[in-house]
C-alpha cells in the first residue's frame, strides 16, 4: 500500500512523516516516531493504555488511523514535562503513590490531563468518569483519583 505524507503538531513541534494509510496513530508513535511512552494494550479501544490527547480530547490512539491525524495537535505522555520538569499531574502521581506496575500510567495521565485542560476543578465523579475508559490491572484507582484531585487544586 503506498504511503501517505502526514503533517501534524506533535508535542508542540510540527512533524511530517510518511506512513501507510491503514497504520494506527499508536503504531505511528511507537514504531515510526520512537515514542514508546504510549502503551499498546488491547488494540481494540477497551483498555485506555494507548490514550493520547488530540485537539484537547483524550483519544484511544489504537482507534485512530494515520490520515485522521493530519492537521491536528497531538500530545503524548512525552509532551507533558516542560524544560526537564515533570508536569504537576506527574508529580502528583508520584507523591500520591498512584503508580504500581506503571503500564496504565501514561494513559491515565493523558485522560487526566485532558480533563484538567477542559475542567481545571473537577469533582470526584468527573475524575472517575474521565478515567472510566482506563483500566488499571493493579487496581490502584483510589490513589489515582486522589492524585488527579490533588493536581487540580
Ligand atoms: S490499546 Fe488502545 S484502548 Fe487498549
Ligand atoms: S499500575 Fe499496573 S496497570 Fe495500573
Amino acid at each position: 500500500m503506498p504511503e501517505l505524507k502526514i503533517c501534524f503538531n506533535l508535542n508542540g513541534r510540527e512533524v511530517t512523516v510518511m506512513a501507510p494509510p491503514d497504520m494506527t496513530l499508536l503504531e505511528l508513535l511507537r514504531e515510526k516516531l520512537d515514542l514508546t511512552g504510549t502503551k499498546k494494550g488491547c488494540e481494540i479501544g477497551e483498555c485506555g493504555a494507548c490514550t493520547v490527547i488530540i485537539n484537547k480530547k483524550a483519544v484511544n490512539s489504537c482507534m485512530v488511523l494515520v490520515p485522521q491525524v493530519e492537521g491536528t495537535e497531538v500530545i503524548t505522555v512525552e509532551g507533558l514535562s516542560q524544560n526537564g520538569e515533570l508536569d504537576s499531574l506527574q508529580q502528583s502521581f508520584i507523591k500520591n503513590h498512584a503508580i504500581q506496575c506503571g503500564f496504565c500510567t501514561p494513559g491515565m495521565l493523558m485522560s487526566a490531563k485532558a480533563l484538567l485542560m477542559n475542567n481545571p476543578n473537577p469533582t470526584k465523579e468527573e475524575i472517575k468518569e474521565a478515567i472510566s475508559g482506563n483500566l488499571c490491572r493493579c487496581t490502584g484507582y483510589i490513589q489515582i483519583i486522589k492524585a488527579i484531585a490533588s493536581a487540580s487544586k
